[in-house]
């Protein structure tokens, strides 16, 4: 790969990496407060975030033998966890259509696990 070809590559990787991080001021770029409906999307989005940083803390929990750093990421996931019911919470508010299908959960997942339909 000569010079050029690598410092576009660069150029591209760096583009892309900038898309996939979030914009730190992506919240005023609408000019205006969002709708709910807009605010509905935006804490599924939420949501992922948090499982998301589960994911994240817990590899490091397991890749680590600092007790020290293993307390804090221990840490740091429940609170990721209270986070999801949290944004879940405040979700059902915000999207009835949801809340009715979370509140059938237990049921739904004791029918499926015998096999029965929905
Ligand atoms: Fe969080």
């Amino acid at each position: 790969m000569n010079k050029s070809s690598s410092s576009k590559l660069v150029e591209e990787l760096g583009s892309l990496l900038k898309e996939a991080q979030t914009e730190p001021f992506s919240g005023q770029s609408l000019g205006r407060k969002m709708t709910d409906e807009e605010l509905v999307r935006a804490l599924r989005l939420d949501l992922e975030a948090e499982m998301d940083a589960i994911n994240l803390y817990e590899s490091h929990l397991q890749a680590t033998d600092n007790e020290e750093a293993k307390k804090i990421l221990e840490h740091v996931i429940k609170e990721e966890k209270d986070h999801v019911v949290l944004f879940s919470e405040l979700l059902k508010t915000l999207d009835p259509e949801q809340a009715e299908i979370w509140s059938g959960g237990e049921e739904y997942f004791s029918k499926a696990l015998k096999g029965g339909q929905d």
